[in-house]
């Protein structure tokens, strides 16, 4: 049922696993250099992608298909946060162009459930876009004090236990 709409979930897989990659290696580094708020924010955003795997998943097998469970790429290693963002946003707006034409093409082949599931996916890439982007402003606004702030905050989360 449905070959096309089987493809291009496979594809939207392949493309949320290795946004899962690529924010957790940002994650982990953002970590490291102290900027708490941004590691956190590519935590979160890699677990909601991980749940667009499982949404494209469960639609594939309800279409009788097989999940491939490829990544679309390897990791970038990017190490500063400002070009982190730049990647970041350039994959949301990617995906959102790409989940807006594939739910097109679902809905002309007649298959309005996955297109239901890439208009879903659409609404959070958007808005994970503009939550890079709000971070990539305040950077801009505070220059790097927004990111020293961040990592006085971390080192007060590390504060030394009570004797
Ligand atoms: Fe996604
Ligand atoms: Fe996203």
């Amino acid at each position: 049922m449905h070959p096309k709409s089987i493809e291009l979930l496979n594809k939207a897989i392949a493309d949320e696993i290795m946004a899962v990659h690529q924010y957790m290696f940002f994650h982990f580094h953002c970590e490291n250099q102290g900027y708490g708020q941004l590691s956190n924010l590519f935590m979160r955003t890699a677990v909601e992608e991980m749940g667009h795997v499982e949404r494209c998943a469960e639609r594939i097998l309800f279409l009788g298909g097989e999940v491939e469970m490829v990544t679309s790429g390897g990791v970038q290693k990017i190490h500063d946060p400002k070009a982190m963002l730049e990647l970041a946003r350039k994959l949301e707006e990617g995906s959102v162009q790409d989940y807006n034409k594939w739910a097109n093409e679902c809905s002309a082949n007649a298959d309005s459930g996955s297109k239901k599931v890439f208009e879903g996916l659409v609404d959070d890439e958007e808005r994970h876009y503009s939550q890079y982007d709000l971070e990539m402003e305040k950077i801009h606004k505070f220059g790097d004090q927004y990111l020293a702030l961040q990592s006085m905050e971390g080192n007060k989360g590390e504060a030394a236990p009570a004797a």
